[in-house]
């Protein structure tokens, strides 16, 4: 596996990568790497030759500077990770480098209303921050194809749009949400739950499992969500959001029987100090 950790000798690299037909895959990551992350890579392993995993604690995008603190940061155990599943390069750039003082990297994009509801009303500036460093990680790697993961259902959504909207040549590939055994959604947060915690936390995936039966059997939207606020509210733990959108858009649904192709549930729940996020899809296909 290739190391890089400055923009243009990875720019280099991929110069010479990139010869007869050879497509390369991206999958950005912030690091802490488990079984989640590392489905996205093998999937970019699959479909292309080379494959970029890059890892960036990205600033712009933590709203709270002791989240930012927080956040876990594993760099060698990453490496051993990604060059066991035989990942081609790992990126892992400086602050200074991808976003050097005298480069304008902001970026002003209309994401409405993508962007209005659930984790963009909760965490201000967030995607603002995402769209940033994804932008900025594309101009650099061009990837043919882009990998991202269902478990952040609003951002891949969002990163999607941002292709569109800036005509970026790239295709977004959506890889399904990895979860342990006991349903609970892989996440680089559930290290920092207590024993109890972890146990109980299985409620996120029991509540979304329930809910896509009970709009199967006609009950109704707004009927789901309250009824999954109350089963969220068990002791240690605070529902944020459960909320059931048109999975494509993240407009709420009619209360009518006229429901849209695709319905998505996503929640954010307080497991005491550790902010946990999963969805699923209650009707259509990824
Ligand atoms: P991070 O949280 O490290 O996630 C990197 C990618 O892994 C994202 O596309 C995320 O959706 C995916 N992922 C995380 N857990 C997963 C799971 N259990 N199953 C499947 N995929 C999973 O998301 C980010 O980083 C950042 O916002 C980033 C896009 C890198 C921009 O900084």
């Amino acid at each position: 596996m290739y190391l890089f950790k400055r923009v243009d000798q990875l720019r280099e690299f991929l110069n010479g990568a990139r010869t007869n037909n050879r497509t390369v895959g991206f999958v950005p990551t912030m690091g802490a790497l488990h079984d989640g992350h590392l489905s996205l890579i093998k999937r970019s392993l699959a479909e292309n030759q080379v494959t970029v995993a890059s890892i960036f604690v990205n600033p712009t995008q933590f709203n709270e500077a002791s989240d930012l603190d927080k956040y876990p940061r594993t760099p060698g155990k990453d490496l051993e990770k990604l060059a066991k599943v035989g990942c081609t390069v790992a990126f892992l750039p400086e602050v200074s480098d991808m976003y050097p003082e005298d480069l304008d990297t902001s970026l002003s994009i209309d994401f409405s209303p993508l962007d209005e509801t659930m984790e963009g009303q909760e965490r201000p500036g967030h995607f603002a921050g995402v769209a940033q460093v994804v932008k900025r990680l594309l101009d650099i790697v061009t990837p043919e194809y882009l990998y991202m993961g269902q478990k952040d259902f609003q951002q891949q959504l969002i990163v999607r749009d941002m292709t569109r909207q800036l005509s970026i040549n790239t295709t977004v590939v959506t890889v399904p949400t990895v979860r342990e055994t006991d349903g609970l959604a892989m996440s680089s947060r559930n290290v920092r739950l207590t024993d109890d915690h972890r146990q109980r936390a299985t409620v996120l995936h029991q509540t979304l499992l329930s809910a896509k039966e009970k709009l199967a059997a006609g009950e109704s939207p707004s009927a789901i969500e309250n009824w999954a606020m109350q089963a969220l509210q068990i002791p240690g733990f605070r529902p944020e959001y459960f909320t059931i959108v048109n999975a494509d858009t993240l407009t709420p649904l009619p209360d009518t029987e006229d429901l849209p192709k695709r319905i998505v549930a996503c929640t954010a729940v307080w497991a005491s100090e550790v902010r946990l996020i999963d969805n699923m899809l209650l009707r259509g296909q990824l």
